[in-house]
């Protein structure tokens, strides 16, 4: 497959929007059920403290870096800021509806401890992994209205914003660690993002399944029933680890680049939706 490239008329935007200020948010304001809403806290609960070191990680590769993709970082960093600020602020709604996120977020801090101890290239290259995670999950929401279909306008505004802003970055991470790679054979590159993608994987999926149960445990709902609930949401119904799974794999091809998938359609369609709710909220 030949490769794409980031498209060169992309221009990443940042959209400073506001959301849920002032307001309070239902204990389950994902379709009023603890399940799904368990999934997207814990998902939330990574973000401030994840995407500061993705920016940290990216930041330090920018010197040198062509003009375009220099201001790409630029933009990139500033809509991580944002970002993590308004999920600074949807989780101080769950903790308000009374969800304790503190064991979540000491993993996370935990996980991050041991990712910054390693070399700069590999906390780049677990960067660049986990955004195509993001923008693949960000595609996967915004394509599928199923997933935010009977959640709280607000929050849905927030998760849809995040998404559209993680598909238009979507490449930034990767252009860099092609950048800062650029003297390493396309053997050795390959090995160490495969490497990588299944290390990041294994822990995405172990500390996100944790988060959620300890979520559910706070609900109530624990053991088997918990384990239950939790899988049939994520792998089967809405699923969607399992309908991310074939853009997962595509990461290992050679010739992976984002854009290979060119999915600005789904950003022109939610910035105009999210134009009208912005002068709704207003
Ligand atoms: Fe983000
Ligand atoms: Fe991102």
């Amino acid at each position: 497959m030949a490769r794409a490239t980031t498209p060169q008329d992309l221009i990443i935007t940042p959209r400073d929007r506001r959301f849920g200020r002032g307001a309070a948010q239902a204990r389950w304001w994902m379709a009023g059920d603890p399940v799904a809403t368990a999934y997207y806290n814990a998902l939330s609960a990574t973000f401030p403290k994840g995407e500061a070191y993705f920016v940290e990680s990216v930041r330090l590769f920018r010197d040198g870096t062509p003009p375009k993709l220099a201001q790409e970082i630029k933009s990139f960093v500033t809509q991580e800021v944002m970002h993590s600020r308004e999920h600074v602020q949807f989780n101080k709604r769950a903790l308000e509806a009374g969800y304790d996120l503190s064991g979540l977020e000491a993993r996370v801090e935990w996980r991050l401890s041991i990712s910054r101890a390693r070399p700069p290239i590999v906390n780049l290259a677990a960067t660049m992994c986990l955004e195509h995670f993001t923008a693949i999950l960000a595609h996967q929401l915004l394509k599928n209205p199923r997933h935010l279909a009977r959640a709280d306008a607000e929050s849905a505004a927030l998760w849809r914003w995040h998404a559209v802003e993680e598909i238009e970055h979507k490449a930034v991470a990767y252009d860099t660690w092609l950048h800062a790679t650029r003297d390493m054979s396309r053997w050795k590159r390959w090995k160490i993002k495969a490497k990588v993608m299944l290390f990041v994987t294994r822990n995405f999926v172990v500390d996100r399944s944790l988060g959620t149960l300890e979520l559910l445990r706070q609900d109530g709902i624990t053991g088997t029933r918990a384990w239950a609930r939790m899988l049939w949401f994520a792998w089967v119904r809405p699923g969607m680890m399992r309908k991310i799974l074939g853009a997962w794999l595509a990461f290992f091809l050679p010739g992976f680049h984002p854009w290979n998938q060119d999915d600005r359609a789904l950003i022109a369609n939610e910035d105009v939706r999210l134009q009208a709710q912005g002068e709704a909220y207003a």
